[in-house]
């Protein structure tokens, strides 16, 4: 006789059910239902975390405002550059400092007012105004300019750097900015 035949000697038909029982997939749908879930918070989640974290590469470097640095009519007469301090706001990512700057208020040839950044285009010592000689002499290389900033003599490769100027009820404000040092234009970098 046949190993699992019945008394007659007939084989049993064996029968496999295909569909999973109801508690099974109760749990595959409530495992899914979780997963994805879980996925939605961790995604709610992460973007205020990477817009933090890529905050700083983002955001513009620096962002300038323009300084108030005196009256217009303060500076109608001049005869020689004047020298002003003035506070720069300077934010680099998450970092931001505050610090002083010295500008030149002087005249170029037409007459017309102009800023000069102090610091020189060569390596970027600042560059004080020598009165006596009337020029402006940098103490680091021996750099010379002109009064309004023209390049004289010396390793640097361009004259002192402008800053844009603004003229806002009776007051002249100066924007700050930085710019390459030891090329022959001016281009800004912060
Ligand atoms: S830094 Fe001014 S001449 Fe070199």
């Amino acid at each position: 006789m046949k190993i699992g035949a019945d008394d007659a000697g007939n084989t049993p038909r064996w029968k496999f059910s295909t569909a999973q029982p109801f508690d099974e997939q109760r749990r595959s749908f409530l495992g899914a239902l979780l997963a994805l879930g879980s996925l939605c918070v961790g995604a709610l989640l992460a973007v205020p975390l990477i817009r933090f974290a890529l905050f700083p590469l983002l955001r513009l470097t620096t962002e300038l405002k323009a300084s108030p640095i005196g009256s217009l009519s303060e500076f109608s007469s001049l005869n020689e550059p004047v020298e002003r301090t003035i506070q720069i706001e300077q934010v680099d990512g998450w970092r931001k400092a505050v610090s002083e700057k010295a500008v030149y208020i002087t005249k170029n040839g037409q007459g017309q007012l102009r800023v000069l950044s102090s610091i020189c285009p060569h390596l970027g010592c600042t560059v004080p105004w020598v009165s006596a000689k009337q020029e402006f002499i940098c103490p680091c290389h021996g750099a010379v300019y002109a009064p309004d900033g023209s390049r004289i003599s010396g390793p640097c490769l361009r004259g002192m750097d402008t800053l844009e100027t603004v003229e806002q009820n009776g007051q002249l404000l100066v924007r700050f900015q930085y710019f390459r040092q030891l090329v022959a234009d001016k281009e800004v970098i912060g």
